[in-house]
């Protein structure tokens, strides 16, 4: 099972009949042993024991149980809250701009087409479902978590998804809702202003949790893990995207993307919050979430596109599937 859960299988191609595969324990990236996922840029282990082995899989109690359970990796009452007060003023700010392809969303709205092709590969080859037919992801409940002007909830949607789309700002909330109801194909989703620990105090389960890039801005990547795999039903799924914490991301995701190319406003993103792949292997795992796939997504300059490729080191999404037992 141990290997299972650390052979990471890529797709490059949704169509490939043998997508590639390769595992993260690799040198360069095997786990290392660390306090805090402290703001250090990434480096290769020297001292082998200071390797970690990724840790058996806690069961998570609900939290409604936890007053007779408090287990390691398990929190004792409710979950703390992911939220933080000083990221969310920087989306409340721009929350008008969501659905301006040329503004400061234009990277996400770049990437969508390639994360989704990952999205729709992995939960199609998770499922048993067929990724050419026109509704591929018919009859799963998903939410999307920190889905922002809902510019994930409505492929998701389009793609035969039952999509909860949940945000922890109004205004975000607001405009996806507009924007959603504009089209019929759309008008489906329920959007609501909550978090991910309150979808969980209020029992709410899906077949597959996504969260794309809003780890990077919650109070604590750990908790928020643990929220996800609450929200996850057994044998279902959980996507999480976010952005490596390299010396490659310092200088593109930041010094170029709000420096040079003014893509995002200057301290969209604070490289310290970033985690590693390793780092969010480990928390998942944690949390009671194997990670079976992952692709970086890399972005070509000349051609404004976002391909996926087996490159981590800057935009990177992660699938895994919630343990059972
Ligand atoms: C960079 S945007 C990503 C939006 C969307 N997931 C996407 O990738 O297209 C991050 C979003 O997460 C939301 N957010 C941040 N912290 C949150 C939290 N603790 N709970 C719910 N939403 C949160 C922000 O309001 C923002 O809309």
């Amino acid at each position: 099972m141990a290997s299972k859960s650390w052979k990471l299988r890529r797709l490059v191609n949704p169509n490939r009949a043998n997508p590639l595969k390769f595992s993260i324990s690799r040198p360069s990236q095997a786990l290392q042993t660390k306090r805090s996922f402290a703001a250090s840029p990434q480096s290769p282990p020297t001292d082998p024991s200071r390797v970690l082995q990724p840790p058996p899989p806690q069961p998570l109690s609900h939290p409604s149980q936890e007053a007779a359970s408090s287990g390691p990796g398990v929190t004792r009452g409710r979950i703390s809250s992911s939220l933080n007060e000083s990221e969310l003023r920087k989306f409340s700010a721009i929350a008008e701009t969501w659905w301006d392809s040329e503004g400061p969303y234009k990277p996400l709205h770049s990437m969508n087409p390639t994360r989704v092709a990952f999205i729709r590969s992995t939960l199609c080859r998770h499922f048993g479902k067929d990724p050419h037919s026109a509704r591929p992801l018919e009859g799963l409940k998903i939410v999307d978590v920190g889905c922002g002007g809902g510019i994930l909830s409505e492929p998701l949607t389009r793609m035969g998804a039952t999509v909860t789309g949940v945000d922890a700002i109004d205004k975000n909330i607001n405009i996806a809702r507009l924007h959603a109801e504009s089209d019929p194909a759309t008008s489906s989703i329920e959007y609501c202003c909550t978090t991910a620990e309150k979808l969980v105090e209020e029992q709410r389960t899906f077949d597959v949790v996504i969260a794309l890039e809003i780890i990077e801005h919650v109070a604590d990547p750990a908790e928020f893990c643990k929220s996800l795999a609450f929200l996850t039903n057994a044998n279902g799924a959980t996507l999480i995207s976010t952005i490596n914490r390299s010396m490659r991301s310092y200088a593109t995701a930041i010094v170029a993307a709000e420096y040079i190319l003014n893509w995002l406003p200057k301290g969209t993103h604070e490289w310290s919050r970033f985690l590693t792949p390793e780092e969010l292997v480990l928390i998942l795992n944690r949390a009671s979430i194997s990670v079976e796939e992952m692709a970086g997504f890399v972005y070509n300059p000349l051609t404004g596109r976002w391909t996926l490729s087996d490159d981590l080191s800057v935009n990177f999404i992660a699938f895994g599937t919630k343990n059972s037992g």
